[in-house]
């Protein structure tokens, strides 16, 4: 069955599936789980590890079955129209049947093979998406020798054969260092422009940020919260000034001055003060005037604005704390 062009890319609602090893006092991995994805860029599925992401994406690639709810992906029912399903879309998953004895050209050239295209064909597309995503001059080595940055931008090569209409993205940067993360991105974005819908789930706040036009937050198997990251930022609330005045003692009278130009509860904790504030650049430059003229010594002033990791925080009380940042710290110089 054909369907007209303009329906969304996926919509997903009531989902739940429990696994059958999962214990009889632990929740379904998906419980009453719903998203909508719109045609064109990339949609970020956010959330810690154990939230439901995998077992979302292999419902909706139709390589798993659901218990309850109904899910349509590029206009069709994964449940009753899995075949037709599977022609519109391509996964990359964390482990692609790559031949690391094989060279990337062998490999791309090999599942256009399987993917029913002429040798010529496989042969003039594997070249293609080599250039594409940056691998032309190592797509002759032994991909046992590739970086991860470059072998996971080769799974993206091979999911992208049969040019799919919806890509399905399941963590891609896990593991890898901040260049091969970023090369990753570049190689997302890439296939964006050329009109691919593309579904990414990841753990890292910064990669949702970066390259999602919508996101969706996903906390023990149910979405919580949705829109653009700016959108979504702008729940948790206004800026803030944060203050950390020389002297602890000095924090009381800190937050009694600010007080006229808050815009909401002033906090004050761990020897600093955080101001709410509507107007960042304003605010700023009249509570600094005030300050000046108060004798009080500061250690630090800077202006701080609501990030994914806050809006994370204040809907599910718990913190997904950015393994980017953890990574990044404790990577040796
Ligand atoms: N094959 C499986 N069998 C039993 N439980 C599973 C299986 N896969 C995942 N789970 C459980 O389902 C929940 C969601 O897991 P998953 O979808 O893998 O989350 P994520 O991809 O966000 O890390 C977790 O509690 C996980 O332990
Ligand atoms: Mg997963």
């Amino acid at each position: 069955m054909r369907r007209d062009g303009n329906e969304l890319a996926i919509e997903a609602r009531g989902v739940r599936k429990r696994y059958p090893s999962t214990g009889a006092g632990e929740p379904p991995a998906l419980n009453g789980f719903e998203l909508t994805v719109a045609r064109g860029g990339v949609h970020g599925l956010l959330g810690p590890n154990g939230s439901g992401k995998t077992t979302a994406v292999r419902i909706m690639t139709t390589l798993l079955d659901l218990d309850e709810g109904e899910v349509q992906v590029a206009g069709y029912d994964v449940a009753s129209e899995g075949r037709q399903v599977r022609r519109q879309i391509g996964l990359v998953g964390q482990y692609a049947a790559i031949d690391e004895e094989m060279s990337g050209l062998q490999n791309l050239m090999m599942f256009g093979r399987l993917s029913r295209l002429s040798i010529r064909e496989a042969r003039r597309r594997a070249h293609e998406l080599l250039e594409q995503f940056g691998l032309a001059e190592t797509g002759s080595k032994r991909v046992s020798a590739y970086s991860g940055g470059m072998r996971r931008r080769l799974d993206l090569s091979v999911a992208l054969i049969v040019d799919p209409q919806i890509l399905f993205v399941d963590e891609p940067t896990t593991g890898l260092d901040p260049a091969g993360r970023r090369d990753v991105w570049d190689a997302i974005r890439t296939l964006v422009r050329g009109g691919t819908t593309v579904l990414l789930t990841t753990q890292y706040l910064e990669e949702a940020d970066q390259l999602a036009d919508d996101i969706s937050m996903l906390a023990h198997g149910r979405v919580v919260a949705g829109g653009t990251p700016a959108e979504l930022k702008a729940q948790v609330g206004d800026d803030w000034i944060e203050l950390v005045p020389r002297e602890t003692a000095d924090i009381a009278r800190v937050a009694e001055l600010l007080a006229p130009w808050a815009s909401g509860e002033i906090r004050s904790a761990h020897g600093r003060v955080q101001l709410p504030v509507l107007d960042r650049t304003n605010s700023l430059l009249a509570t600094a005037s005030a300050l000046r003229d108060s004798g009080i010594a500061f250690e630090d002033i800077s202006i701080r604005t609501p990030t994914l990791d806050d809006v994370f925080l204040q809907l599910t009380g718990s913190t997904a704390t950015d393994p980017l940042a953890d990574q990044t710290a404790a990577s040796p110089a």
